[in-house]
């Protein structure tokens, strides 16, 4: 597999997100965010570990940023922290937030890196949380007037934006299940929160284009290749109701399709929440969508959930190989994704702006064995490669991550980087030219 064979329009980057590695949670003028004091709370992150420090990026943007470039790669993606633009969520901006992303922007820009930025990556300010987050509809001025403030204040610089990361993951994790911040577990705020951020999408995208025509917007939404666990039709029936969920509920809105309640008649209690004009404000045209995609589920009908009468089975229940986030090492479900989004007329060009592994890869004698990784990455390309030939719709990867970060609930115990932190002592160890060498960065409490 070669570069060129993907075609020269094809983007090549590195994701991550600032709550997961900027540090200097409350430095500088910046507000706390919600994971900022979801992790103040006992037992809710592993370890009890803290996004306080995180990657020290916050200090360190210049010798990360040079790291990408040493290792030839093209395109970075990284999000924007609400709570460090608007301290309290609205009104008063901090201006040393502004400096600090005009410099990380810089940066890029004079390494010969193109900055895509993710405008809300899950770290909703904690003022806003206390007036009711993502389930209050209030959040559609909010958010307005964020990207307002983000758009007047980089638009000159960035061309490629992206308006949420993964709404599914942070609306069903953050106020259903209650496993990511703000740890709500309610339907009512759950399906409020979807609605609201199916609307946030389109108002992202319509106050991006309204001063930055010539931005090029998407979003980008979580998704999962869904197979039922044996040939029965309970077991059918469920899978096609997890898809619904998972794969479908956030970009059908946005396409004028409407939330799938015929396949998931669940969704039907959220048009308690849809108010007139909303199906209109819901559709947007994307100029591309981002698709995140680590694996397969298997799915099984079970009667004791409530709704969606059914359960995913984790992969080392069924024996299959996985990583350490316990996801399947499936590659052909990236293939099976493109595939399934590439068929909408509405979806214009497809960017996976996020793929993966975190393997046990520990660092010893400054040598880190990561053949997994680099296998896991080059069998998902080949799914890539594969998608692109046959003329779907795809043109372009981001892998997930540049360095190691905090990895959300599960707090620093994964490694996704193709960069290693350690974290005792912020080493990081990057792989050039065939050869493992490590750079001393910071020590570090
Ligand atoms: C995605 C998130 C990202 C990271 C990876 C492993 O769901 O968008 O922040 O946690 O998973």
């Amino acid at each position: 597999m070669k570069n060129s064979d993907f075609g020269e329009s094809f983007v090549w980057g590195v994701s991550s997100s600032a709550l997961q590695t900027e540090g200097a949670f409350n430095n500088d003028g910046k507000g706390l965010s919600i994971w900022d004091e979801f992790s103040k709370k006992k037992n809710k992150i592993l370890n009890n570990d803290s996004p306080a420090i995180a990657c020290d990026f916050y200090n360190n943007y210049k010798e990360d940023i040079a790291l990408i470039k040493q290792l030839g790669i093209p395109n970075f993606r990284f999000s924007l922290s609400w709570s460090r633009i608007l301290p309290n969520g609205t009104g008063k901006i901090n201006q040393q937030g502004i400096e600090f992303y005009n410099n990380v922007i810089d940066t890029c820009i004079e390494s010969g890196i193109e900055p895509w930025i993710t405008l809300y990556h899950w770290d909703l300010p904690l003022e806003l949380e206390k007036k009711g987050g993502w389930a209050n509809r209030e959040i559609l001025k909010w958010f307005e007037e964020y990207v307002t403030v983000c758009i007047y204040s980089f638009k000159r610089k960035v061309k490629h934006w992206m308006v949420l990361n993964e709404p599914m993951v942070f609306t069903g994790g953050g106020y259903f299940l209650g496993i990511h911040a703000p740890g709500k577990k309610s339907l009512s705020k759950f399906l409020s929160a979807m609605h609201h951020a199916v609307l946030c999408q389109a108002i992202g995208y319509n106050t991006i284009k309204k001063t930055h025509s010539a931005a090029l917007v998407g979003t980008t939404f979580s998704c999962s290749y869904i197979t039922p666990n044996s040939t029965s039709k309970k077991d059918a029936i469920a899978a096609i109701k997890m898809d619904a969920l998972l794969n479908r509920s956030f970009i059908e809105p946005s396409l004028g399709l409407g939330y799938p309640m015929e396949t998931f008649p669940f969704l039907k209690k959220i048009k308690k929440h849809i108010k007139n004009g909303d199906n209109e404000l819901m559709k947007v045209e994307f100029d591309f969508i981002g698709i995140q995609n680590y694996t397969r589920e298997v799915v099984a009908h079970c009667f004791y959930i409530p709704y969606l009468k059914a359960k995913i089975i984790p992969a080392n229940k069924r024996k299959v190989y996985h990583t350490k986030m316990n996801w399947e090492v499936y590659p052909e479900s990236i293939y099976k994704m493109i595939k399934k989004y590439s068929k909408h007329n509405g979806v214009k060009k497809i960017i996976i702006t996020e793929n993966g592994a975190s393997f046990k890869d520990e660092l010893t004698n400054n040598r880190i064995d990561d053949k997994e990784r680099k296998q896991y990455i080059k069998s998902n390309l080949e799914q890539v490669l594969k998608a692109k030939t046959e003329g779907l719709k795809v043109d372009g990867y981001f892998v997930w991550s540049l360095t190691d970060n905090f990895e959300w609930a599960e707090g620093y115990s994964q490694r996704f980087g193709i960069i290693h932190i350690n974290y005792n002592t912020l080493k990081r160890t990057i792989k050039e030219s065939g050869k493992w060498y490590s750079s001393f960065i910071k020590e570090s409490s």
